[in-house]
């Protein structure tokens, strides 16, 4: 499980994160919301161990390791992965060389890229030239190549189109064994306890919730996150009231 403990995060001098506690135990995943600026990024970058994001007090445990100062190949290793908000372009790259470096060489890459419709793109270098919600599904067949313990994704279905939203939203629900169905289609129906996968979602829609259900929602805000029960209900809070005055309200019920 992930449990990170009074983090403090600083960037660019300026301190980004300022008190986040968090735990996502062994089969949960939870939805990350916040204001745009407010360091939900920067969190999952500090998850991931990203050095420019500095971390000056606190800790970050996962699978009982800490892994606060960890470098991040080897928090990649370990099964902390990530999809990116806006990942770079990388020239000379192709993608399926991408995805079999991914997958360390074990995943079939023709057969992964057509579960998200994306065998077309695996000869274009990593995302140059990829339209907005093409760059999401290419970031989603690295993770799924990688399949990560633990997984953050970052706005995973902005700017996806409808008939995309459906196979990108399928498609995480499998990745976090959320769907009751393996790949061959048998059901599995698993139970929160014999899910291994973690999450971590950003979102700002909660279109994602149609097909991924979350186990919490946690809303960043000044640096800190306030935790809620039913994610859903915090983004029709925060659509009627704005974040500031949720956030109150949530934290005034504690
Ligand atoms: N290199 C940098 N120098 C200065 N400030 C930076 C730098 N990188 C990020 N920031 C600032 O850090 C803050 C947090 O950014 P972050 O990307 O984590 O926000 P976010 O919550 O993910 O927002 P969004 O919803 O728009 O994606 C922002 O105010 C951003 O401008
Ligand atoms: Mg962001």
């Amino acid at each position: 499980m992930l449990v990170i403990e009074d983090l403090q995060v600083e960037l660019a001098n300026k301190i980004i994160l300022k008190h986040i506690d968090l735990e996502i135990k062994q089969g949960e995943t939870h939805a990350l919301f916040g204001p745009n600026g407010s360091g939900k990024t920067s969190l999952l970058m500090a998850i991931m161990g990203y050095p420019q994001y500095k971390v000056l007090s606190g800790k970050i445990m996962f699978k009982g390791e800490d892994i606060t100062y960890m470098p991040i190949n080897e928090r990649a290793q370990l099964g902390i992965g990530m999809s990116y908000q806006r990942p770079p372009t990388i020239n000379g790259l192709k993608t399926r060389q991408m995805i079999h470096l991914c997958g360390k060489g074990k995943v079939d890459e023709e057969k992964l890229a057509g579960r998200i419709n994306f065998s077309n793109f695996l000869d274009r270098d990593i995302n140059a030239g990829f339209s907005g919600g093409e760059i999401k599904r290419s970031e989603l067949l690295q993770l799924m190549a990688q399949d990560p313990d633990l997984m953050l994704f970052d706005e995973p279905e902005s700017g996806v189109d409808m008939e995309n939203m459906a196979l990108v939203g399928k498609t995480i629900a499998a990745m976090l064994q959320r769907n009751g169905f393996h790949e061959e289609g048998k059901s599995i129906l698993q139970t929160k306890h014999e899910r291994k996968k973690m999450g971590l979602i950003i979102t700002h829609t909660g279109y994602i919730f149609d097909y991924v259900t979350a186990d919490k929602g946690q809303v960043l805000f000044d640096g800190m996150l306030s935790s809620v029960e039913n994610p859903r209900e915090i983004l029709r809070c925060i659509g009627q009231t704005g974040y500031e005055e949720c956030v109150r309200c949530m934290t005034e019920n504690d």
